[in-house]
């Protein structure tokens, strides 16, 4: 809507007066743990912290108690807790806190009724649900506080803000809310920037601190009526504003005091796309690419919005369309119409599209002889190239690459640096603004000493050669999204280059589609280390955000779990990482338990019999399937290819390092990998004490045991077993915690719509079976090359070791199983 408007609603404030009373002034603040700061938050969701780094530690956090819910149409208690049916969740013990729902009149005495045939749901609403409040006293309080939303519809993204609040605000309240260019009364939700709205230029210096992202939600009383203001110093972050007042509001928290502040920590919050041009997506386990080139631009299906809107309410603001292995194709022009349709599309919601560039471009599409990064003509075609590009999109983000790494092209093939290379791209996109974020994921041709030294020895002495418009990207760990792997060396190595941290959403070799991992205590357990590379508190989120060596440039990506599924990632759990992602993007000191319990109010239910418990199986879930797949710092022992399934006795691949023998080391002296001084030494690329913590059998945390040390299966733990009892009872503990998980999801049945309810029990029985696959192959397995038998106290294996390795499973590698796995009871593996 034009400025016209603009001006009617700025008039009607004016006659409001400016005279803020800022309500929420003279309340308290704390964290709220999700990256906001939150003085309505009375009792947030939790401070319980559950030990992400140690196997047992999260043991029995969610029990198989649970309630079974039949026992009563109501229940009532804190989060995680019960009384119906007499018996009390081990959840409750974890979990302290209110339940979150803070503020005055509720929350954590309401009483949750039974939704009584809560409508069937395919998951396609994500976390953006907006349910009636299930709650009176909520309910009035709601209706009486949120009765207008406010706004001038001075832009595409004040639009899309404004429009998300009335459809949000009539969801929860059952009533319809009308968008107003001026207040009408008490209960007004205004929302705007200084530019749109007197009522927000009226908070003056407060918005200083907000930044070009941040936002401020405030219960205010404006011209004597009580009003809540979303305000922002730039539209984005009004949508963001309007978001975090949505969350607040799903969450069933009181409007008193209401007051949320935050701002993003990292500049860059990205989902990589790992999709083809032909619809297909590499690691993507839920249906087809959301991008349907051949109809592009000519059709642009809705769900592009839709995705979009998703990622603005938990603050991404970057979409890499394509494959890392790149095609050089969407570079031609008729590609690049596509994409402009596609940032077209994204754009009002804050997000740019960023592309991965083939280094071989030039050669396949360009019509040149060489892609060698020092040629005139090279370099001249990526200019144009470049210039073609923002020609059509003005805001494009810049490139990905991947380059000379499992096969792909790039600058060593002509005996340049990835420096060279990544510079030559920066030149042509630094005119623009554009960046290149290059990765660190590289992989040569020629087997190396040990892998995970690799990308650290070719990158390191690079440090101080690349732009200041170029990123390294780096993984998490050193070497490929395991279940558990130490921090790459990187963070912190490179003190002259920004580092962008990437993360799978997707789970490639955590279960891919069916298993319930939740990723938050993974991506957390990361962010949280320490590097000590300028001593302590350099945490690898400090490098990330580039507080620790005073970088400009920031960047969290994610390789999306997203696809053209009606639930978008395959499972409904599975929606969890990518919602914990952008959330840890946005603020890396978030708590990934908070965070579960913040998802699971929006997506499943606020009743506190389901907050807890399934806030409680998320954040086990992790820890869980370690122990039932790579305990004690074990990596990569995954079948071949799909990576779905046990593979730890292949042996027989081409290259050393492509073989889980090759990791585990395994053999009838000892297991694991000798990283310390007196093997590979990668050890060293790490800064002390970090370096003398991994080195050191004493100080080594077990959870790295294996990745570091080479060990004697006599060798004794903390536990008092030896690496071999140890390794059967965290195998086993790993099967019986999936049986927790399946138990308590069994739980929240009839307080959740059947539909989802059903999907999920049928996924975690899918994951037991599995679990138990896992560790009945790998004990027979190891058990073998040690020449030991298993311990008395637990289940002999179902099979033996040739069935397991005889096994030819999935048939389809985009949505696993398989089927000959799928019987028995798998637990206890533990006997009682
Ligand atoms: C893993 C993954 C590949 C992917 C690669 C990468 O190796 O299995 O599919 O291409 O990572 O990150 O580049």
């Amino acid at each position: 809507m034009g400025d016209g408007l603009r001006r009617g609603a700025r008039a009607f404030e004016f006659l409001f007066g400016v005279a803020l009373l800022v309500a929420a002034s003279a309340c308290s603040s704390g964290s709220g743990g999700s990256g906001e700061t939150t003085s309505a938050v009375a009792g947030s969701m939790g401070t319980t912290t559950t030990s992400t780094g140690t196997t047992g530690s999260t043991a029995t956090s969610a029990s198989s108690n649970s309630t079974s819910g039949g026992g009563g149409p109501s229940s009532s208690g804190s989060e995680g807790s019960t009384s119906a049916g007499g018996t009390t969740t081990t959840a409750a013990a974890s979990t302290t806190g209110s339940g979150g729902s803070g503020g005055s009149g509720g929350g954590a005495d309401e009483v949750y009724p039974f939704p009584a045939n809560a409508p069937d749901e395919d998951g396609s609403s994500l976390w953006l649900r907006y349910p009636e409040l299930p709650i009176p006293e909520r309910l009035a309080e709601y209706r009486a506080g949120l009765t207008h939303v406010v706004g001038s519809g001075a832009s595409p993204t004040l639009q899309i803000a404004e429009a998300e609040l009335v459809r949000g605000l009539s969801g929860l309240t059952g009533s319809e809310l009308t968008l107003s260019p001026e207040l009408t009364g008490a209960g007004a939700v205004v929302v705007g920037t200084p530019e749109s709205s007197s009522v927000v230029a009226g908070l003056g210096d407060r918005l200083a601190a907000l930044g070009s992202e941040g936002y401020l939600v405030e219960a205010l009383d404006v011209g004597g009526q009580a009003a809540i203001v979303v305000a922002a110093n730039t539209d984005i972050g009004a949508l963001y504003g309007s978001f975090a007042l949505l969350r607040h509001l799903q969450s069933h928290r009181g409007l008193d005091g209401l007051s949320l502040t935050s701002a993003p920590k990292i500049k860059l919050r990205l989902l990589d796309h790992w999709d083809n041009l032909d619809g297909s997506i590499e690691r993507g386990y839920a249906g087809r690419s959301l991008w349907n080139w051949s109809a592009l631009p000519g059709t642009v299906s809705p769900r592009y919005t839709e995705y979009a809107r998703a990622n603005a309410s938990i603050g991404i603001n970057g979409a890499v369309l394509n494959n890392v292995n790149a095609d050089a194709e969407i570079l031609t022009s008729a590609y690049l119409e596509k994409v402009k349709a596609l940032a077209d599309v994204f754009r009002p919601y804050g997000i740019k599209v960023y592309l991965t560039a083939r280094f071989s471009a030039p050669l396949e599409i360009g019509g040149q002889s060489t892609a060698d990064p020092a040629d005139s003509g090279v370099q001249g075609w990526w200019q144009e190239k470049v210039e073609e590009i923002y020609g059509l999109i003005p805001d494009f983000g810049g490139f990905l690459v991947k380059a000379n790494s499992e096969g792909q092209p790039g600058p060593g093939d002509y005996g340049r640096t990835h420096a060279d290379g990544a510079n030559m791209l920066a030149d042509a996109l630094e005119p623009f603004g554009g960046i290149v974020m290059w990765r660190a994921f590289v992989y040569s041709d020629e087997t190396p000493s040990d892998r995970i030294r690799q990308a650290y020895d070719e990158f390191k002495p690079l440090d101080g050669q690349f732009r200041e418009n170029v990123m390294v990207q780096a993984k998490n760990g050193a070497l490929d999204f395991q279940p558990r792997e130490p921090f790459h060396p990187l963070f912190g190595g490179m003190p002259q280059t920004p580092i962008a941290l990437e993360l799978q959403v997707t789970k490639e070799y955590l279960g891919e589609d069916t298993h319930l991992a939740y990723l938050g205590p993974l991506y957390e357990e990361v962010l949280s280390a320490d590097t000590y590379a300028e001593g302590e508190g350099s945490s690898v989120a400090r490098v990330v955000d580039g507080t620790v060596y005073g970088h400009a440039l920031s960047a969290m990506a994610g390789v999306a779990n997203v696809g053209s599924d009606a639930n978008w990632t395959g499972s409904h759990m599975n929606q969890a990482n990518w919602y914990v992602f952008g959330r840890l993007a946005w603020d890396p000191d978030a708590s990934s338990r908070e965070l579960a319990a913040e998802w699971v109010r929006q997506t499943f239910s606020n009743d506190p019999l389901v907050v807890g418990p399934v806030a409680d199986m998320l954040q086990m879930s992790r820890q869980a399937l370690v122990d039932y797949m790579t305990p004690l710092g074990l990596v990569h022992i995954m079948a071949t290819d799909h990576h779905y399934g046990p593979g730890p006795w292949v042996n027989d691949l081409d290259r050393d390092d492509w073989n889980p023998t090759y990791y585990h080391r395994a053999d009838a002296d000892g297991i694991g990998f000798d990283r310390t001084a007196s093997g590979s030494n990668a050890i060293e690329q790490y800064f002390t004490p970090v370096r003398d913590m991994f080195s050191s059998r004493e100080s080594v945390p077990e959870d790295f045991l294996l990745f570091f040390h080479r060990v004697s299966w006599q060798d004794t733990l903390a536990s008092g077993r030896s690496v071999w009892e140890e390794l059967v009872y965290r195998y086993s503990h790993g099967v019986d915690q999936v049986g927790v998980m399946r138990d308590t999801w069994a739980g929240v049945e009839q307080r959740i719509d059947a539909e989802r309810f059903g999907e999920v029990a049928e996924f975690l029985q899918i994951q037991h079976w599995e679990a138990r696959w896992w560790r009945d192959a790998c004990l027979q397995y190891f058990g073998q090359v040690a020449g030991l038998a298993l311990p008395s106290g637990y289940a002999e294996p179902a099979n033996a070791l040739g069935f397991y390795q005889g096994l030819d499973c999935p048939a389809d590698a985009t949505k696993p199983r398989c089927d000959p796995i799928y019987s028995g009871e798998p637990s206890p593996a533990i006997l009682p």
